[in-house]
């Protein structure tokens, strides 16, 4: 898959000399990252459990530019797991600048509260809130004696529009909203910023899997209903936020949750939908 960003060589790297661990790396909002990460200069290591996407796109990145980039096998639930994967980036690297706890999942698609099923529930809290906390402890136990480093969180417009995802995801992302505003209250001391990103419909494997239509049908979905007209959502447009807050460039913005959603959540177009329908 190629980025639409243009070659990394017309632009200062924005991340030269920097070290990333990027969680979910493999697939997705993460592997554009990833690719993002390197093209900028960092040296990345991809934590994942999909074992054989997360080493194909090392070896991509690797042959094909030879960008500094590694895969760790990492399931973000298992606290040996994501200790394992900050070390080894501190061993092979010598540091962790930013790390971005993105893994996440979508759960079971049943939006009711009584037909939630409670392994469902307790497996979406795991992945998508267990898992960045983690994430985060682990990250600021490097960061914290080095009094420096960024950690970003993917968390999701589901933490500012309501009722169109499953409770326990829409709980678990606005869990992820928290903890960056917690996080950045208590490791602002240290120079260490915080922030997350809330992307609307991008179709990902997640996504795809999630509305169980084609990936066609899932992006005719998402411009349908987007505000910002005559664009894709992609999953490069939120590794571009994730580069801008883990840059320089964001280097006075903490405690945000940067929304990349064109505008979907400023309105509700409800009323007049439903008002057209009538009239029509
Ligand atoms: N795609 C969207 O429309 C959308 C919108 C809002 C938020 N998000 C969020 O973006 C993040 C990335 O999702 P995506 O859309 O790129 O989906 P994706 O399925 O393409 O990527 C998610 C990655 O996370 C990995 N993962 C899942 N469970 C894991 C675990 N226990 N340990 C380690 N890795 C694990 C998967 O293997 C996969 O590679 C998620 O947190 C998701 O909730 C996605």
């Amino acid at each position: 898959m190629q980025t639409n960003n243009p070659s990394a060589s017309q632009f200062p790297k924005r991340l030269q000399g920097k070290v990333a661990v990027v969680t979910g790396g493999a697939s997705g909002i993460g592997e554009s990252t990833v690719r993002l990460f390197t093209k900028h200069g960092a040296k990345v290591v991809i934590a994942d459990i999909q074992d054989e996407r997360g080493t194909s796109l090392c070896q991509e990145l690797l042959s094909e530019s030879g960008n500094v980039v590694i895969y760790v096998h990492c399931d973000v639930t298992l606290d040996s797991d994501i200790q394992n994967v900050v070390d080894t980036a501190v061993s092979k690297y010598g540091k962790l600048d930013i790390m971005f706890n993105n893994a996440g999942i979508s759960g079971d698609t049943n939006n009711t509260i009584l037909g939630s099923d409670i392994q469902n529930f307790k497996r979406v809290f795991d992945v998508n809130v267990l898992g960045i906390f983690l994430g985060a402890k682990h990250a600021a136990r490097v960061m914290i004696p080095a009094k420096s480093g960024v950690i970003l969180f993917t968390s999701s417009v589901a933490s500012v529009v309501a009722g169109e995802t499953p409770h326990a995801y829409a709980m678990s992302k606005h869990a992820v909203v928290g903890l960056t505003k917690s996080l950045c209250v208590e490791l602002g001391q240290y120079g260490i910023r915080v922030n997350c990103i809330s992307p609307y419909g991008v179709a990902t494997p997640m996504l795809v899997g999630a509305m169980g239509m084609d990936k066609k049908v899932v992006e005719e979905v998402v411009c349908a209903s987007a505000t910002l007209k005559g664009l894709m959502p992609t999953a490069e447009d939120v590794a571009e936020a994730a580069l801008y807050l883990g840059s320089e460039e964001g280097k006075y913005v903490s405690g945000l949750n940067l929304v990349v959603d064109g505008g979907y959540s400023t309105t509700n177009p409800a009323f007049t939908t439903e008002a057209k329908k009538i009239m029509s």
